[in-house]
């Protein structure tokens, strides 16, 4: 959508993966949707250096609205659990250098059954636009497939006509694509900035693995539909990144009281040793360190939005320091806007690539993700050749380890075999740049 908004991939917090619909505050009050919980992540967000590292979107997802709408048939929040009312929220966002984004439904009601916006398209864009939302989010449930083309457009005119620069999230693909109907990416890209394609993403690598394949197979239909201001959208990042180092801690801790020493040199070599990580995270949920480094280096290479979904409050540093990775970012927020593409299965073990900057001498930079799903226990020995890749910059490329940053940069020609070592379920990320004709006849 040619709004001027977008033009990176989206990055932001996104309340779903985490909170759910989870509406009793009486129980659970640092955890129900209300406008206590969205304070406290704003707070993080600017005060833990998410917004630094370029998280600017904090979206409510559903369920948190009233279940009636107010007497002029405008959405309304739940008076409890958002007693200050949502301008209010909204201001406050803002006040932390942050921006603000709200879910509705294109349908009679969201997906958890709440007030839907088939009837009420124009008055609800209004209504946001006034609340000084920043961002929208218009699922599908409880919605005629067939009229979603023409609904998502209209929609996306009334939020226009508010003149407010709103991000427009449509759902749309996701709803016709496992119905096998075949989206008007074309009109979407027009239409949209961003479209979930496929599954809700859910706290298992499994659930990771299903998205990441969906992508891969359909890749040649829909990548060239992602850019600047449009994008392809697999779901949340950050999932589930709160309980599998805290359990590690805490076992920690009760290994020094038992024994009355001090463990925090082993703490650092434990959490550089994944994996003792996964073997003690056996019956836990979710997904390990090893898979977080993984997802997010595959969402940064298909240049996918960044919507972080766990409790920013309690997530462990260690988890907060992937999601914050600089240069993995800057690989998913290359001003190209490339959606990367699987490449490349070897070895059970596949191969992304994503075109980058700098250009070289008429050559593309790239990212490479290794991702590995063997699952026989040790760090499988991989070779590759740039060639195999379709790398073909004559001079070769100087390969960077991303998240080994002390690693040194290598120089590689293009037919010259690279070795990785990647963990069961994990990933290696490297980027590729050209190496300059001037620099190489240098040396020679
Ligand atoms: C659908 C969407 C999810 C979330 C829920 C809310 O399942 O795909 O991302 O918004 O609805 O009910």
């Amino acid at each position: 959508l040619d709004n001027g908004l977008a033009l990176t991939p989206p990055m932001g917090w996104l309340a779903w993966q985490r909170f759910r619909c989870l509406t009793d505050c009486i129980t659970y009050p640092d955890e129900c949707i209300s406008e206590n919980l969205f304070k406290a992540m704003a707070d993080r967000m600017s005060s833990d250096g998410y917004l630094e590292a370029g998280y600017e979107y904090v979206i409510i997802d559903d369920c948190w609205a009233s279940k009636e709408r107010d007497n002029d048939s405008r959405l309304q929040p739940d008076p409890a659990r958002f007693p200050g009312g949502i301008k209010n929220l909204s201001d406050y966002i803002h006040s932390k250098g942050l921006k603000f984004g709200i879910y509705a439904d294109y349908g009679t009601h969201t997906c958890a059954g709440y007030p839907g916006s088939i009837d009420y398209l124009k008055i609800d864009a209004q209504t946001f636009a006034e609340w000084g939302v920043d961002y929208l989010k218009l699922d599908g449930c409880y919605a005629d497939v067939e009229t979603m083309p023409e609904g998502y457009g209209e929609m996306g005119q009334y939020l226009n006509e508010t003149g407010r620069p709103i991000v427009y999230s449509c759902s749309q693909p996701a709803y016709q694509e496992p119905k096998g109907i075949n989206p008007n990416y074309t009109k979407l890209a027009e239409t949209c900035n961003l479209w979930r394609n496929w599954d809700d993403i859910d706290d298992a690598w499994s659930n990771v693995t299903n998205i990441l394949g969906w992508f891969s197979s359909n890749q040649d239909r829909i990548a060239s539909f992602s850019g600047p201001g449009h994008w392809n959208d697999p779901d949340m990042v950050g999932i589930s990144a709160n309980a599998e180092c805290g359990h590690i801690r805490r076992l920690l801790d009760s290994v020094d009281r038992i024994t009355g020493t001090n463990s925090s040199t082993m703490r650092v070599s434990l959490d550089e040793d994944y994996y003792i990580h996964d073997s003690l995270l056996l019956g836990n949920f979710g997904l390990s360190y090893e898979q977080s480094k993984a997802q997010m280096a595959i969402w940064a290479i298909l240049a996918a939005p960044l919507l972080m979904s766990v409790d920013l409050r309690t997530i462990d540093p260690i988890f907060r320091d992937i999601l914050q990775n600089k240069d993995v970012i800057a690989i998913n927020q290359d001003p190209m806007g490339v959606q990367g593409r699987l490449v490349l299965t070897k070895s059970t073990i596949d191969i992304w690539t994503k075109p980058i900057t700098p250009h070289i001498e008429g050559s593309d930079s790239y990212a490479i993700g290794v991702l590995s799903n063997r699952v026989d226990g040790y760090p499988y020995r991989l070779n590759f050749t740039l060639l195999e890749l379709n790398l073909t910059h004559i001079y070769g490329y100087t390969i960077k380890d991303v998240y080994d940053p002390s690693s040194e940069p290598r120089d590689v020609d293009i037919d010259q075999l690279i070795f990785v070592r990647v963990k069961p379920s994990g990933v290696v990320l490297l980027t590729a740049t050209p190496n300059s004709a001037i620099n190489v006849s240098l040396i020679i």
